[in-house]
């Protein structure tokens, strides 16, 4: 059956933003002089920032850790519709 839309999978997702993120360090570390081979200096610049992921706002904490938003449904028994709790 054909559908309008098709799953995409997290793989795909993480890896356009990890993508992305990679490209904003890239242009701000080659717009500052500094030498695009340096992975720290790219990375440091990856860091305590927040940035337009596929799904929305990323955020990335200062240790580098991706801090994910999450937005919990439930089932309302009365109406038969989800509900963000
Ligand atoms: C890339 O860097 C240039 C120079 O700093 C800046 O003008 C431009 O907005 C940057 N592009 C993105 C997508 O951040
Ligand atoms: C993270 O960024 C904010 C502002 O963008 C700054 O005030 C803060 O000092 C930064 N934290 C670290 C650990 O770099």
């Amino acid at each position: 059956m054909w559908k309008w839309w098709s799953p995409v999978s997290l793989f795909n997702i993480a890896q356009y933003d990890s993508f992305i993120l990679y490209a904003l360090a890239l242009n701000e570390t080659l717009a500052a002089g500094e030498n695009p081979r340096n992975g720290p200096i790219v990375v440091r610049r990856m860091w305590n920032r927040t940035f337009e992921g596929i799904g929305g706002p990323a955020y990335v904490n200062a240790n580098g850790d991706r801090d994910t938003d999450f937005t919990l449904l439930d089932l309302n028994p009365n109406n038969g519709e989800f509900q963000a709790i």
